[in-house]
């Protein structure tokens, strides 16, 4: 909890300081923020929620890999909203590192890749950052309008929005709108997001000696010949590559199972099934159903639960699902935390079985060793959170 404060109000001094700076008496005219200090503030302002209790960072907190710590009464699988009770049927993905995935768009080879969600609907962060306000499961306010006004409540944000995008910003509600959302996004750009100081970059510039047991796991993550992650979760052809996020941002489905518990208590109907990449409003194909965005796997380890629907608790837990596809042993088929066999696919076609049954069966040190391998990819802010 100290830890937790602590980070915060290094962040928030920051603010102020920086904030001061520029402000001398006699210049009478309000203190004005860059636009990253500006989409700071917002990304922190809970005012920008219908009921005042929620911000960005409420479900993307910097304290926690930018994802959401609250059990909410599901495990943590699902955000809650500002009205207290609206449970959504998706986990929050981190918002660190978002800001590498490319553009929504079909790739060279007919793919489908990047976007922000699961499922690519927005296609850049800015686009990402005007929904959560107006969506009625998150901060529920009842339109863009709405919203400006509660910018213009404060006047530094005020002085602030008419520095950085012009005097008559204010008297067009979609040009304050986007304004707003464009100044988060470039908050989301900054440094802060991608630090990439993790035991894995500090080994990659010679500050860190990998553990056996994680090095081993590394050698295994990369290697075709004794897994498949690489598959998927690698952009750079350089297994050295200094900015590796783990993700090549293409859409796969590997058969996750629906989350039942969640679902009885959110009330989402168990017969229906999440589409992910079909509910692109882009995407009008359906061998696109069930699939979703490879996620990136850096500061994976205090980010759970996993998969879009937080249906899984554990980080072992993943690697052993992923494991069924490949192992004849029996055990595997059990899911250790339900103690029974692993659901089924919540969508049962368009399975990336070519590359999901590429690998070989993992013994119990190698799925060890992938899940030391994935800790190494903690952001070093988060390292203290890793052995709770
Ligand atoms: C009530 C919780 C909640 C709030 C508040 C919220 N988000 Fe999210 N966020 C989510 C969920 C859930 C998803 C995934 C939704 C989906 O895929 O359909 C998400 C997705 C994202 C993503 C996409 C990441 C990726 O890898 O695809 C980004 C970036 C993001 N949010 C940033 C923000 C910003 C900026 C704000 C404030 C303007 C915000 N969020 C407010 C819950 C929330
Ligand atoms: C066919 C592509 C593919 C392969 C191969 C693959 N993954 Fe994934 N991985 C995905 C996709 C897609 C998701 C998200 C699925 C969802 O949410 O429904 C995912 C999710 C994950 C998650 C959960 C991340 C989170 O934040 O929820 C982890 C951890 C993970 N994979 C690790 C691995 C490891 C370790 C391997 C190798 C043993 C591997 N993956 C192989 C595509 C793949």
């Amino acid at each position: 909890m100290y830890k937790r404060t602590h980070f915060l109000a290094i962040t928030l001094l920051g603010l102020a300081l920086s904030a001061c700076v520029g402000t001398s008496n006699q210049d009478k005219t309000p203190m004005t923020l860059t636009k990253e200090q500006l989409g700071e503030r917002l990304y922190f302002d809970t005012n920008l929620s219908m009921n005042k209790t929620q911000s960005c960072a409420t479900c993307h907190a910097p304290t926690h890999g930018f994802s959401d710590p609250r059990d909410n009464g599901v495990n943590g699988a699902y955000s809650l909203g500002d009205d207290g009770k609206s449970l959504g049927d998706r986990n929050a993905p981190t918002a660190a590192y978002a800001m590498f995935s490319p553009s929504f768009s079909f790739d060279s080879k007919g793919k489908y890749i990047g976007g922000q969600f699961h499922d690519g609907r927005e296609d850049s962060l800015a686009g990402q950052a005007g929904g959560p306000p107006t969506n009625p499961i998150e901060m529920g306010m009842p339109s863009r309008s709405a919203i400006v006004d509660r910018l213009q409540e404060n006047p530094i944000y005020v002085a602030s929005f008419k520095k950085i995008y012009g005097n008559t910003l204010f008297s067009d509600v979609e040009q304050s709108y986007a304004a707003m959302a464009d100044s988060i996004a470039s908050f989301e750009r900054t440094e802060l997001f991608a630090p990439f100081d993790s035991k894995y970059d500090r080994y990659l510039k010679g500050e860190y000696t990998m553990t056996e047991q994680e090095e081993l796991g590394r050698t295994l993550f990369f290697s075709q010949q004794f897994t498949n992650c690489n598959l998927c979760h690698q952009l750079n052809k350089s297994q050295r590559h200094a900015q590796e996020t783990f993700t090549n941002y293409e859409y796969h489905n590997i058969g996750v199972p629906t989350n039942i518990e969640g679902r009885l208590k959110n009330g989402v109907s168990l017969d229906s099934a999440d589409l992910g990449l079909l509910n692109n409003p882009l995407v009008d194909d359906p061998k696109q159903a069930g699939k979703f965005k490879v996620p990136t796997l850096r500061n994976v380890a205090v980010t759970g639960p996993y998969m879009h629907n937080g249906v899984f608790q554990d980080l072992r837990t993943v690697v052993l699902f992923y494991d069924k596809y490949n192992s004849r042993s029996k055990q595997r088929q059990i899911n250790p935390e339900t103690g029974k066999p692993w659901g089924a696919a919540e969508v049962p076609i368009n399975l990336s079985l070519k590359e999901l049954e590429t690998g070989p069966a993992l013994k119990t040190q190698r799925i060890d060793a992938l899940v030391a391998f994935m800790k190494t990819l903690t952001d070093q802010r988060y390292e203290h959170l890793l052995n709770k």
